[in-house]
Order: structure tokens, then sequence, then C-alpha cells
């Protein structure tokens, strides 16, 4: 059984450590972020998520779980309650940037959209502007 709460703003090196770990970009964390979401285990945390928001629309970033605790259904948990928790606070449509996670977020929902069909205003985001490469699949979820 684990937990997933809010993240506080000290909980942020938590998070720090995770995207280390897992190779992801850290630009923009503490600039971007609107709120972020930690998975416990017990005492422990075992994986995280962001969400940026632009107006109506959220980027979803920083989706990582520990190495020993992944294959176990925790990312799609830690994702489906992020989905609910941004509807619920009125966002219609999260975006998101991944280099090999396609399927994972497919399973989820999300589906691949052109880069040029991504609306301007999540252009501010630094995942957007180098954090994460030109290559990366773009995906969007609707969900308003
Ligand atoms: C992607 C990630 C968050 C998935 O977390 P997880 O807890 O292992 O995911 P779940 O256990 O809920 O789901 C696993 C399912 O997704 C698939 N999956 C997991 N990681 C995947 C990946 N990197 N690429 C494609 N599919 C993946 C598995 O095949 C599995 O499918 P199955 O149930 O049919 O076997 C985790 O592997 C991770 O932290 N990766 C490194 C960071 C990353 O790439 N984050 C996403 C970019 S923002």
């Amino acid at each position: 059984m684990i937990q997933i709460a809010l993240a506080t703003g000290e909980q942020l090196t938590i998070m720090q450590h995770f995207l280390q770990a897992s190779h992801l970009p850290l630009a923009g964390l503490e600039r971007d972020l609107w709120r972020a979401w930690l998975a416990w285990k017990d005492e422990t945390p075992i994986a995280c998520a962001g969400l940026e928001r632009y107006g109506k629309r959220a980027l979803l970033r920083s989706v990582a779980v520990a190495p020993t605790w992944r294959q176990q259904g925790i990312g799609s948990q830690l994702v489906r309650t992020v989905v609910q928790e941004a509807q619920a606070l009125g966002i219609q449509e999260i975006y998101l940037l991944t280099e090999g996670a396609e399927a994972f977020f497919k399973r989820l929902g999300f589906q691949p959209i052109a880069r040029e069909n991504v609306p301007a205003a999540l252009h501010a985001s630094a995942e957007w502007n180098g954090a994460c490469p030109q290559t990366a699949t773009v995906m969007v979820l609707r969900c308003g």
C-alpha cells in the first residue's frame, strides 16, 4: 500500500534526487512547477511527479519511480492521481514530453501530438526550451 501526497516546498530536494537518478531534467523545476506529488511507502519516498500550469493547460513533468519500485503499477497510480487532481483543479489538457516512455503514457490515455500543434503558452516551459531534446515525443491527454 502506497500513499500519494502533494509535495511541500522543502520536499523539492527529494524530487531533485529522483530526477538526477533517472536522468530527467532539473531545469525550471523551482521556477515553473505548480504542484508536485510524492508517492510514499511508509516513511520512504519512492516516486514523484510534477505539473506546470499554463491557464487551463498543464505540463506533466518529472515522473520518476525509484528503480527498485518500477513495474509494480506505482507510476500508473501516480499519474492517474495527478490527472484526477488536475481535472478537479480545472485543467482541461495535460501535455508532456518524453523520451522512451511513450508506451507507458499511452496506456494512461495520452496521445502523441505534433510539436506545431502544441499551444504557444507551453513554450514558456524550460522543458520545452531545450531541457528536453527536440526529438522528445510530445503527448496530450484531453481531460476537460
Ligand atoms: C516510466 C516510469 C515512470 C514507469 O513507472 P512504473 O512504476 O514502472 O510503471 P508501472 O509499473 O505503472 O507500469 C509499467 C508498465 O508500463 C510499461 N513501462 C514502464 N516503463 C516504461 C518505459 N520506460 N517505456 C515504455 N513502457 C514502460 C511497462 O511495460 C509496464 O507495462 P505492463 O504492465 O504491460 O508490463 C518509470 O519506468 C521511470 O521512472 N522511468 C524513468 C523516468 C522516466 O522515463 N520518466 C518518464 C518521462 S517524464
